[in-house]
């Protein structure tokens, strides 16, 4: 019989509750300030390497708490190419607040982007080097609206045939951004921060390689299947995040402000809903980009 390892996966000590059958947990009683790599980050980790999605309820980070927690996990990612210091920043990117109190215009680029976050993705796999995982905090949320959905590409994986597991252990996705904020906008494949990043390629399947378990990894991003037609291979692309995402499969989080959610980039897609743009909506984040003890080396075909 196999040896049963208590650490990394020793989670005993928090309270959890679930928050959808197949994926997710709240997690009691945690204050993020009080987390250091010795003291909760180990059990808090064999929490999101199980579960993809942790919420920890009104923490109201500020930014450097919000990044140090963040920095557990992995580097901090920037994406932004503009800054050169190379300095962790939270990203205030999530929000359709303006600098002068007030909110986007509905033709706003910038709402247009905030839009592309409502197809479900993945973050970050149009990077060189995609993210592990997202630390994201409500700051402002609206009367109503403005949920942020997910579901466990890990469970949609487990639920395909036999066949087409094996087919896609095999696969790998082209990725692009600005394929993605075409599917929204044209001009905003041409915003020079996302037209600026070569296409990527990444194996379909990511294997955790802390519990072994294999997840679909996709996004609104991939545009393409390795070998196929394009049109084709799009066609397959949306066939397959269509069967992982149906409403039974969804977990929809409500924002209070200072909720706190961490999510496994490797096992989740997830989306933004609308909600009435005259009103103000921040969410707050910072990315982790994923290294090679979080099994990257293998996604590369
Ligand atoms: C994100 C994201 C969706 C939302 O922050 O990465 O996709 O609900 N957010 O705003
Ligand atoms: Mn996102």
């Amino acid at each position: 019989m196999a040896q049963v390892v208590s650490t990394p996966l020793d989670t005993a000590d928090l309270k959890t509750t679930a928050l959808h059958p197949a994926f997710g947990v709240e997690v009691h009683d945690v204050d993020l300030r009080e987390v250091t790599a010795e003291r909760l980050y180990p059990a808090i980790r064999a929490l999101f390497e199980r579960h993809s999605l942790l919420l920890f309820a009104a923490q109201h980070l500020d930014d450097a708490a919000h990044l140090a927690f963040g920095q557990l996990f992995g580097p901090i990612e920037d994406r932004s190419n503009a800054r050169m210091d190379g300095k962790p920043r939270i990203s205030y990117g999530v929000s359709n607040e303006t600098e002068d109190g007030g909110v986007y215009g509905e033709d706003d680029l910038r709402l247009l982007d905030l839009k592309a976050n409502m197809l479900w993705h993945t973050d970050s796999t149009f990077l060189p080097v995609p993210a592990l995982a997202n630390v994201l905090q409500a700051r402002v949320v609206p009367s109503e609206g403005g949920a942020t959905e997910f579901v466990s590409t890990r469970a949609g994986f487990r639920s395909f045939e036999p066949d087409l597991q094996a087919r896609l252990r095999g696969m790998s996705f082209h990725h692009s951004y600005a394929q993605s904020r075409r599917r929204i906008a044209p001009e905003l494949a041409t915003i020079e921060k996302i037209a600026m990043w070569p296409d990527t390629e990444w194996k379909a399947v990511w294997r955790n390689p802390v519990i072994g378990d294999e997840s679909l990894y996709i996004a609104s991003h991939a545009f393409a299947v390795s070998g196929m037609d394009e049109a084709e291979g799009a066609l397959f692309i949306d066939g397959l995040i269509e069967r992982v995402t149906r409403p039974e499969q969804v977990y929809a989080h409500d924002w209070r402000p200072g909720d706190v959610l961490v999510w496994d980039e490797r096992a989740m897609l997830h989306r933004g809903r609308p909600w009435p743009y005259e009103q103000a909506r921040t969410l707050v984040s910072c990315c982790v980009s994923a290294g090679d003890a979080d099994g990257l080396s293998a996604m590369r075909p």
